[in-house]
């Protein structure tokens, strides 16, 4: 019965990318910076229209929709047994400062166009079916990637440290949470942690993000499993004074700290000696930042990952040293080195991978398997259920950058592997 059931759907699948196109397009145009950039911060107005609109369609799809106290947002397409555990696609469309309107957003859109197609082929889950927009995988405003589903995976000590968590403007997360409509109540998130078992399984689609598959004329990439990543918040502080007046030989300058630190990330990145060792100085400010004052402050953030955990450790323990060696050095004060995520890396579940592959080949789209060195909601989700994600080709590997793209029919053959996979694990 589930055989054929699945063939009948094989040969009806089939993606409305035109309309696909047109919901991409208009998401991107809730941005707080001009086209073609894309700029969606969380809780702002315009992650609020665009959840609005994530919603609607969410409704005309026909599922109903529930959202936890932090926004992350479920839309449920019932199965014929409610009780079991539900299977579950998603991802984010939250966007970093000038950034393109691909990531994140595939995965969300084009997991609602997955459950469209599922349901103009004629199919019926077994199991539950659930599309979830996760909050704020970027890490944007306050500083900590996939905090949606971070927390879902049980993340209590940021449910607690979010009680005291602040952005760059000093507005607390519960107050910014609140003004968006969320954490109406209360400062407790408990209830946003998923039971295990909750999701039998969990696939999230996304553009790669790298190059390989456009390069290799590859239609699908089979994610096997994700890097780890870390990031870290240092300070440093100097006494500051005039540019011209303080001489050479009295100066402690903060800045140059900061600049000495950044070359000794890339240092102890290289010295790994692993071309999958990265690490990148993405943040850095000074105090007071003029031009006639000697920086009196510094503040970097420092992203590093690998897809070897301990490896990534040895580096960030190398940058500690050196944060404190070069304070010494330049006679100024190391005021904050604070590791603000550390996270191991995460596989994926072999039979959701052998899922996607035969969805794939159902579908006569080549495929490869992959690793995937930007991080993601799965890497989370792995966590509380067994996870899988399907990649497809943008241009040049581009993307946080407005130039980021993706074709709809590559789109549409990642929607269309998608739809297949959450068919053949609802059935299981
Ligand atoms: C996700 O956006 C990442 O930085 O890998
Ligand atoms: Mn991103
Ligand atoms: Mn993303
Ligand atoms: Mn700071």
């Amino acid at each position: 019965e589930s055989h054929s059931c699945i063939s009948n759907t094989l040969s009806a699948l089939s993606v409305d990318a035109q309309t696909l196109q047109n919901q991409i397009d208009e998401l991107s145009s809730l941005s707080d910076t001009p086209a073609p950039s894309v700029t969606r911060i969380l809780y702002t107005e315009k992650d609020v229209l665009a959840r609005r609109f994530i919603k609607n369609l969410m409704r005309l799809s026909g599922l109903s929709v529930r959202e936890d106290a932090v926004g992350n947002i479920f839309g449920r397409w019932e199965g014929h047994e409610p009780e079991l555990a539900a299977v579950a696609t998603g991802s984010h469309i939250d966007a970093i400062p000038f950034s393109g309107k691909y990531d994140g957003v595939v995965g969300v859109l084009g997991a609602i166009e997955a459950i469209n197609v599922l349901k103009r082929s004629g199919f019926k889950p077994k199991r539950a079916i659930e599309v979830i927009l996760f909050t704020s995988e970027e890490p944007t405003r306050f500083g900590i990637g996939c905090l949606g589903s971070r927390l879902l995976a049980g993340g209590e000590a940021l449910a607690k440290a979010l009680k005291t968590t602040v952005d760059g403007q000093n507005i607390s997360f519960f107050y910014a949470a609140r003004s968006a409509g969320y954490a109406k109540d209360q400062d407790d998130l408990s209830n946003v942690f998923l039971k295990k078992g909750t999701y039998s399984a969990f696939v999230e689609l996304h553009i790669e993000q790298g190059p390989i598959l456009e390069e290799e004329g590859i239609s699908i990439g089979i994610v096997t499993a994700i890097a780890a990543p870390a990031s870290i918040k240092v300070e440093f502080e100097g006494n500051g004074g005039h540019a011209g007046a303080v001489l050479m030989p009295n100066r402690n300058d903060a800045g140059l700290a900061a600049a000495e630190l950044a070359l000794a990330v890339e240092r102890h990145v290289l010295e790994s000696g692993s071309i999958d060792s990265v690490g990148t100085v993405g943040i850095l400010e000074l105090h007071p930042g003029a031009i006639n004052s000697i920086p009196s402050k510094s503040h970097l953030e420092i992203d590093t990952r690998d897809i070897d955990e301990g490896r990534r450790n040895i580096i960030i323990e190398k940058i500690r040293q050196s944060a404190s060696t070069i304070a010494k050095n330049r006679g100024v004060r190391l005021s904050e080195f604070k590791i603000i995520n550390q996270d191991p890396p995460a596989l994926s579940e072999k039979s959701i991978i052998e899922a996607m592959k035969a969805s794939s080949a159902d579908l006569n789209l080549t495929h490869k398997l992959m690793i995937s060195r930007a991080y993601h909601d799965s890497l989370f989700m792995a966590r509380v259920s067994p996870m899988g994600m399907i990649f497809i080709p943008c241009y040049k590997g581009y993307s946080h950058k407005p130039e980021e793209f993706s074709s709809i029919d590559d789109i549409s053959n990642g929607v269309k592997v998608l739809a297949l996979t959450l068919a053949k694990l609802s059935i299981q």
